[in-house]
């Protein structure tokens, strides 16, 4: 590497943007005090969003909306809506202000010299966060490559591997139907059987789901797709258990650890795991459109990116094809991915102890307010709690499926967002048949948001 860019990476991973900006002497451009952001809104959504403005002053000013619960005092680093009690981090994140401010610096810098920033400068900025996120995962920043969500990441896997007809592919059934999506399209493309394996839900514990998914593998089984956390129930699957006993039996193992950064421990190289993508944009609070994939050294050469561009063909020096096929995808906007290592750095240093008491607090927070819904709702917790990480499912008491198909808002998630301001999943999953709610908690979460949930929830339930 040129050593300019060792120099600027060695500055950039003690103190991020700002001392690169003054060690080329550069400084971001004034904004001009007239400078008003350019929000270009459609008619439909404007109304939209007058509707949804008018609607929280409405409830407000005739004390219909319970009294809102309290946010948590680290909340005000997020510039969350005051009106909604945010309960949903699981979906797509929130990055704090900070974190918004950080990728616009980037996105400003990108664009006051974009030749010098993208022929010079971008692959040394993508190294710093390769190598900022290989400090938190234990691996090597040489086996991973920086993509913008878990969905491309399952999809870079799937699409790359060559299958022979005849081979099976596993995947439990409370895979995230994005990905088990992709699993179909490719088995049906190759002549390759998808073995799906049934997960009970509610579930007594890890090891039932470890001989589940284990009886479904035979000597035909390739891959399989195994969640760190499940979307649509929430469990912490034992994923190191499972990739150890897949892994070992021969069977190349796909991490779906979209719920994996930030929420639970990953150490790659002892893992071993085959190939992992994990959303940086959910519990990293990373900004949107930032993940990693990491493939395992042994099997680099089989995957591609979706997008193939000039590093197919450009000489190996003292690189790999893996490394210049995924260092340069074509021309985009890579300011979220710019900005993870200010976000670790960021998000560690706001929770005393770091990222092992961040995931706890999240953890301790989500099981208190589980009990809750439990109590208030008389529901059984329908798994242990060492299959609960940072997001817990709940089957509501009204019993069986709603019967609303996944992409239909269901009825009851509108009630929640529109009558009370909650910002909460319901959904009805086919397998396990039932309907759902699924909270999230985060540093900014308090757990009298869960009770406000709770009593919204039995009032409109009639419990
Ligand atoms: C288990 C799982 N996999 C994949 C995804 C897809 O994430 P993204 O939309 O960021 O690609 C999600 C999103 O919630 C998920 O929960």
């Amino acid at each position: 590497m040129h050593s300019l860019h060792r120099a600027l990476l060695d500055i950039l991973r003690q103190n991020c943007l700002h001392p690169y900006l003054s060690y080329f002497g550069l400084k971001f451009p004034e904004i001009p005090p007239t400078y008003q952001p350019v929000v270009i809104f459609d008619e439909a959504i404007k109304t939209d969003f007058k509707t949804h403005k008018s609607r929280i002053d409405v409830l407000h000013g005739q004390g219909e909306r319970m009294d809102s619960p309290p946010r948590s005092s680290l909340a005000k680093f997020w510039g969350l809506d005051p009106t909604c009690v945010f309960l949903n981090h699981g979906s797509f994140g929130a990055a704090p202000f900070a974190i918004r401010e950080e990728q616009r610096k980037w996105q400003d810098l990108l664009e006051e010299e974009p030749v010098r920033f993208y022929e010079d400068l971008a692959m040394g900025f993508m190294e710093n966060s390769r190598k900022a996120l290989a400090e938190m995962l234990h691996c090597d920043a040489e086996d991973l490559a920086i993509i913008e969500n878990a969905t491309t990441g399952v999809n870079t896997i799937l699409r790359s591997l060559v299958f022979k007809e005849g081979d099976e592919i596993l995947v439990p059934d409370h895979a995230y139907q994005a990905c088990r999506n992709t699993v179909d399209f490719v088995a049906e493309r190759w002549g390759a059987k998808v073995v799906t394996v049934e997960i009970p839900f509610p579930i007594e514990g890890p090891q039932v789901a470890l001989e589940a998914i284990m009886a479904g593998v035979s000597d035909r089984t390739v891959l399989a797709m195994i969640d760190t956390v499940t979307s649509p129930t929430g469990l912490l699957m034992p994923f190191e258990e499972l990739v150890h006993q897949l892994e070992s039996k021969g069977v190349a193992v796909m991490l779906d650890a979209a719920h994996g950064i930030g929420m639970v421990p990953l150490s790659l190289d002892e893992l071993g795991t085959s190939y992992t993508t994990s959303n940086c944009h959910k519990w990293l609070c990373a900004p949107k459109g930032s993940a990693f994939l990491h493939v395992r050294k042994d099997l680099q050469h089989l995957i591609h990116p979706l997008t193939i561009s000039h590093g197919m063909s450009f000489p190996l020096g003292d690189t790999t094809r893996f490394r210049h096929e995924f260092d340069w995808t074509g021309t985009r906007d890579i300011s979220a991915a710019c900005s993870i290592p200010a976000t670790i750095e960021y998000m560690e240093n706001m929770v005393e102890g770091g990222w092992p008491a961040i995931m706890k607090q999240n953890h301790d927070l989500v099981i208190e307010g589980r009990r809750i819904l439990c109590e208030r709702l008389g529901i059984e917790v329908p798994c242990p709690e060492d299959m609960i990480a940072c997001i817990a499912t709940l089957p509501l008491p009204d019993g069986g499926s709603g019967g609303i198909p996944l992409h239909e808002p269901d009825p009851l998630h509108k009630v929640l967002q529109d009558k009370y301001g909650i910002q909460v999943p319901v959904w009805s999953w086919e397998s396990p048949k039932g309907r759902y709610i699924r909270i999230s908690a985060q540093l900014y979460n308090h757990v009298d948001e869960y009770h406000y949930l709770a009593d919204a929830l039995a009032s409109e339930l009639n419990l």
